[in-house]
């Protein structure tokens, strides 16, 4: 299947849609990891407080793909919150994903002592542990704090981001300092009858897509990398299939109607 990919602010290359691994777990979900990973995706999001690192590792390898055609993605939260608990939390993560190296490392929310644990995150990046390291919910007044003194700029801010709260502005405002933003819930989970919305399916009908790809299509043209999550086989398809066609202007500018400017899910 076909993928473009963003350059981060080091060079490295990711895929501009991945595949999220929230709340999939156990044997099913390895399974569906697998048929993420045959279908196209190459990017595979976790975090340790998804507690599936393990079969995030376990499917990559059984696969077969080679380790340097992937992308995975993985963050420390607050037990990780600190310097040297930091350090200890990568070490888990490169375990629990029996892996020797972590393409993106984030910090899962702006926690007090975010900045100790980014010093553990520079040590590992510059030891080849972690291709690029980063951040998640930090909106722009955190962010201005944190790149104070974080010394290496976060390649990207993995933010809440879908038609009805996009947070454009924050991905121009990230973009001005060298940070991609990353869309989470591009579906918004859901939430808002996301898939009946009328707009997104009246807009869909001329490119024979439907809401869900008009919703991820919205965002990858605007240059937000996104991470739709899914364990059935026909939607992961039809979740990758959003680079043969392009919105128009006004469809784009119809579609930044629905942002409700908040939210919907309380975090920021
Ligand atoms: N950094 C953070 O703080 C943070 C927070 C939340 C999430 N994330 C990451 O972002 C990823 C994506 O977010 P998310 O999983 O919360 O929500 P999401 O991708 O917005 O939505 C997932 C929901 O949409 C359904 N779905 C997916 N594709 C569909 C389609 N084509 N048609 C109809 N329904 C569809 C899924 O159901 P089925 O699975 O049943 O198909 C699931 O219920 C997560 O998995 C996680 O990796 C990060």
């Amino acid at each position: 299947m076909y993928m473009e990919y963003v350059t981060l602010n080091n060079g490295v290359r990711m895929p501009a849609v991945g595949f999220g691994t929230w709340d999939v777990r156990g044997e099913s979900g390895r399974q569906a990891i697998i048929q993420a990973l045959e279908l196209g995706y190459r990017l595979l999001d976790t975090a340790q407080m998804y507690e599936n690192e393990d079969i995030v590792g376990k499917a990559v390898r059984g696969s077969g793909i080679p380790r340097k055609d992937m992308f995975i993605t993985t963050k420390l939260y607050r037990p990780s919150a600190g310097y040297t608990k930091a350090k200890k939390g990568i070490e888990r993560s490169l375990r629990a994903l029996d892996m020797d190296y972590i393409d993106l490392l984030l910090i899962h929310e702006p926690y007090d002592n975010a900045a100790q644990m980014y010093d553990a995150f520079r040590e590992a990046y510059e030891q080849g542990k972690v291709r690029a390291i980063g951040i998640s919910n930090f909106n722009m007044e955190k962010y201005k704090d944190f790149i104070e003194y974080c010394g290496v700029i976060p390649a990207v801010d993995q933010v809440e981001s879908h038609v009805y709260f996009p947070q454009l502005d924050l991905k121009d405002f990230l973009k001005s300092y060298g940070t991609v933003m990353q869309s989470w819930a591009s579906f918004s989970e859901g939430r808002k009858n996301i898939f009946r919305e009328p707009l997104l399916i009246e807009i869909g009908k001329q490119y024979g897509k439907t809401a869900g790809q008009v919703a991820l299509r919205f965002l990858v043209q605007n240059g937000i990398p996104v991470i739709p999550k899914s364990v059935h086989t026909d939607r992961m398809r039809e979740n990758l299939s959003v680079f043969d066609f392009n919105l128009t202007q006004a469809d784009m500018k119809r579609i930044a109607g629905l942002d409700k400017g908040k939210s919907l899910f309380g975090w920021y």
